[in-house]
């Protein structure tokens, strides 16, 4: 049995995704609740890591007034950053090459000088892995799963993906007037990296005509063929929402910057290109729209406003009943408790056999294969 929690530390690390103050809000009022103390680290980890860079403190207390009201704010309070993470952290070599170094003992050495008894984690794959190595180094931790990607496994959903979906097919309802009047194809590119949940769900609920995502590789010839056959049909304009991850088959993905040390790669460019093609082989106006940064920014919607609050009281509860080394996730019945060695690591795409791709098809909507 480990000691009872007296004081936790809160972090965000990642892409920010609508819902991350939710959290926040919900953590720190139910451990004040219990009688602990809150800290929030700034920028993932860089509150500890560079506390020169933080006049006012890289490590924030976190009070029940400083959070009160927050909850339906989009961003994160704390800040966030999706760069240098503390496993593999790029240091500049004297002969002008890059070296990745392990400063996740600096980490553990805050929480043991500042008697800071657990962590609770938002984040996506790439913090939720940080958070599962800094358990198995001695520390105690609980998960929570962020992103708009809805791309994390073991959890029906992440917060943030509602709002992004929801957001999203708010723009497509708005593209098929002007698509109609003009008689275009519109294609329309969205976030979700390698995976193609956010095109999908935008895709089929805002009524797309065809819909490229990275699990389903595309020929663009067949989406051509499709968008000339709504033309015969009395059809003129199109919607055609592309996933940033998707790939023609035998293609690669289209990239803004390559990975560097300590950055992963940057996806995008794939709408230009698919616009660009599809005016060439179908004869019509296209245009595209890349919803990109729009996708993370705004309040979040009531749905991931609830599942927020939901995860941070439940991590609490499970740092309470002396959990660690876990993720707060939402099963079927209810907010349960996965294993981080199942999450870490692991990507959850879009199951090809699931309902959603199916009525997709049954919807007559081109996949593109
Ligand atoms: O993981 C969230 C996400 O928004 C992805 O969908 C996207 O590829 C990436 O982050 C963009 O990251 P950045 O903010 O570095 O451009």
């Amino acid at each position: 049995m480990s000691k009872p929690i007296k004081r936790i530390a809160i972090n965000t690390g990642g892409g920010d995704a609508p819902g991350l103050n939710a959290v926040i809000q919900s953590v720190v009022v139910s451990a004040v609740n219990r009688g602990w103390e809150c800290y929030g680290i700034r920028d993932g980890f860089n509150g500890i890591l560079f506390p020169e860079r933080y006049p006012e403190g890289g490590v924030l207390r976190l009070t029940r007034e400083r959070v009160l009201g927050i909850g339906h704010l989009g961003g994160t309070m704390l800040g966030t950053t999706n760069k240098g993470n503390p496993l593999h952290f790029p240091v500049n070599m004297p002969d002008g090459s890059t070296r990745e170094i392990d400063r996740s003992d600096e980490i553990l050495a805050y929480f043991a000088t500042h008697e800071i008894d657990a962590l609770v984690s938002i984040g996506g794959d790439g913090s939720l892995t940080i958070a599962h190595a800094l358990h198995q180094k001695g520390l105690r931790v609980v998960g929570v799963p962020k992103t708009i990607d809805n791309d994390l496994d073991k959890t029906f959903t992440t917060f943030g993906f509602d709002t992004a979906v929801s957001f999203a097919t708010d723009c497509l309802d708005r593209l098929h007037s002007t698509a109609a009047s003009h008689q275009r194809v519109m294609v329309v590119e969205v976030m979700g990296r390698y995976a193609g949940w956010i095109a999908l769900h935008t895709g089929i609920a805002g009524e797309a005509h065809a819909i490229l995502i990275p699990e389903i590789p595309f020929n663009l010839d067949k989406v051509a063929e499709h968008l000339r056959c709504r033309e015969a049909d009395g059809q003129q304009y199109s919607i055609v929402v592309v996933a940033e991850g998707a790939m023609p088959v035998n293609g690669h993905r289209e990239l803004l910057a390559p990975a560097e040390a300590g950055h992963a790669e940057r996806l995008g460019g794939l709408g230009e290109r698919v616009a660009h093609d599809l005016a060439e082989s179908t004869g019509k106006d296209a245009r595209v729209v890349v919803l990109g940064h729009l996708l993370r920014g705004g309040s979040p919607t009531s749905f991931d406003r609830l599942a927020a609050l939901r995860f941070g009281a439940a991590a609490v509860r499970a740092l309470n009943e002396n959990q660690s080394g876990i993720m707060v996730a939402l099963g079927l019945h209810g907010v349960n408790y996965v294993s981080l060695d199942e999450v870490a690591g692991r990507m959850k795409a879009v199951p090809l056999d699931c309902d959603t791709v199916q009525t997709g098809r049954d919807l007559g909507i081109c996949f593109g294969d």
